[in-house]
């Protein structure tokens, strides 16, 4: 079922967005070499909290942290560790999700731990720019099939592919709701985007094959072929205007593209 959120129930979910931007701009500072994705984690759910947020990851279905940290072959879910510790030249995929107030709010980003090679710096830009083309799909009247295929298509374009396994999702008072968003499709086919929808559009990029493997924790999900991944991901409205705002994003406006 597609709950449809009316421009009081967005207020919060902005307000929610709003403190896991800054969360997670804080967490992309503290990225450099010899930090392990524990300490990263613990700054986040120190941020959130003191935000009076709950990390709904921790504890979601038993997942023991408040971010997913995913290094260079692993895609998502990643288990935040002490063991873990970043390497010049990793890429870092960290993703979290927070809930103020009864609403979520999800964003995740790639980044580069110090100096990174050149195909690793262009899985990074190509997986924000899939999110941007698919997010411009997201306006009243275009279908979920819009969206999924201007994603995959950039994917493809530029070498790259898709993972499959794991999609964008409905989000609101529960961290998924429905629908699915695929990152693949066909253009107009799937669900009719309406006003009021709230969508986490989040594309998983690797370098190679998309199929994955889970890790004996249950949890981490990375590539079989070992390729590298990237992972862009925020929460976004369909707002009365017609264009989808970023609630992940404070601030952003379209004129601005
Ligand atoms: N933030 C993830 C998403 O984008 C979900 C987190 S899974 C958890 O859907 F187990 F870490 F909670
Ligand atoms: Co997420
Ligand atoms: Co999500």
């Amino acid at each position: 079922m597609i709950s449809l959120k009316n421009p009081k129930q967005i207020a919060k979910m902005r307000d929610a967005g709003k403190i896991l931007r800054e969360v997670e701009d804080e967490v992309r500072l503290a990225i450099r070499p010899g930090v392990s994705t524990l300490e990263l984690d613990t700054l986040a759910e120190k941020l959130i909290r003191r935000n009076h947020a709950i990390p709904s990851s921790l504890n979601y279905e038993g997942y023991p942290g408040s971010i997913c940290a995913s290094i260079n072959d692993e895609v998502v879910h990643g288990i935040p560790s002490e063991k873990r510790i970043l390497q010049e030249g990793d890429l870092i995929s960290v993703d979290c999700t927070l809930l103020l107030d009864g609403w979520q709010a999800d964003s995740a980003f790639t980044a580069g731990v110090g100096q990174i090679s050149e195909k690793a710096a262009k899985l990074i830009q190509v997986t924000e720019e899939c999110f941007w083309f698919g997010v411009r799909q997201c306006v009243i009247g275009n279908r979920l099939g819009d969206v999924g295929a201007a994603i995959d298509a950039h994917a493809r374009i530029n070498g790259f592919s898709v993972i499959r396994d794991f999609t964008g999702h409905g989000i609101g008072k529960a961290m998924h709701e429905d629908p699915a968003v695929f990152n693949f499709g066909d253009p107009g086919r799937g669900l009719r985007l309406r006003r009021g929808m709230t969508l986490a559009v989040e594309p998983m990029i690797a370098m190679g094959d998309w199929h994955l493997t889970i890790d004996e924790d249950g949890w981490c999900a990375r590539t079989v072929d070992h390729s590298w991944c990237a992972h862009y991901e925020h929460t976004i409205a369909i707002t009365e205007d017609g264009l989808p705002e970023i609630l992940t994003l404070p601030g952003f406006t379209w004129e601005a593209v």
